[in-house]
């Protein structure tokens, strides 16, 4: 069984797909955190993000090793836990160009893949690109969507506030801009994706939607 949860920032998918994952008793895997650790390995090293050759150059040296349970699912960089560094506003800031680079796209797609085979009880996996290209055969695969100003109101508000809804607003947008517009792999709709819109239902909703959807594939 793996399930590709693929959508833009701020449909929920990191929340709905753990709790996903938990109650059908299968792996997780944030392949988002995986663009974010690189990125922060690229600035951690003093590596122009904005220079596609270096950091293409570079793409093959950090060890990124992300752990699939997904009650705690922890993602060490070089041996050091990478999970609170990978979520600041400069790695946010900087991840989208680094994960159009090609070569880093490469990488992420082989440690995901591998991922995959070393779940024989099945994966929910999420990011961008999961259902187009990284798991083409996924059994299940959805494509989450929400308003802007759902998806602001709520990344807002998991930062407590910190920054204003209007600053997240324009923050989403032109990281999901970045994203659909890159070549190589840009964030898509499956053909065969079901689409889920958030924007009026609760977490509980979603998390029961998709469950019903894999159930009905077991
Ligand atoms: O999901 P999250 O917001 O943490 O993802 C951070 C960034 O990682 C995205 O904005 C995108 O640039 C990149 N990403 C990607 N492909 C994926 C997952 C994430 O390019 N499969």
């Amino acid at each position: 069984m793996i399930v590709a949860i693929d959508g833009p920032s701020g449909t929920g998918k990191s929340s709905t797909s753990r709790a996903v994952a938990e109650k059908l008793g299968l792996r997780y895997l944030d392949t988002g955190a995986q663009y974010r650790a690189i990125t922060w390995w690229m600035l951690s090293n003093g590596v122009d993000v904005n220079d596609p050759v270096a950091v293409a150059d570079q793409a093959g040296k950090p060890s990124i090793v992300s752990g699939t349970d997904p009650l705690a699912p922890a993602i060490t960089v070089d041996g050091i836990d990478a999970g609170a560094p990978i979520r600041t506003q400069e790695v946010t800031a900087a991840v989208s160009a680094v994960s159009a680079v090609p070569e880093v796209r490469t990488r992420m797609v082989e440690l995901q893949r591998a991922a995959v085979s070393g779940a024989p009880e099945g994966i929910v996996v999420e990011g961008r690109d999961i259902g187009t290209t990284v798991l083409p055969d996924a059994t299940v695969k959805i494509f989450l969507t929400a308003s802007a100003e759902a998806r602001a109101a709520r990344r807002s508000g998991e930062l407590n506030g910190a920054v204003t809804v209007a600053a997240t607003r324009a923050d989403l947008i032109r990281r999901d801009t970045a994203d659909s517009s890159r070549t190589t792999s840009p964030l898509a709709k499956a053909a065969d994706a079901v689409e889920v819109d958030t924007t009026e239902l609760t977490l509980t909703q979603v998390i029961e939607c998709i469950v019903t959807l894999v159930e009905e594939k077991r």
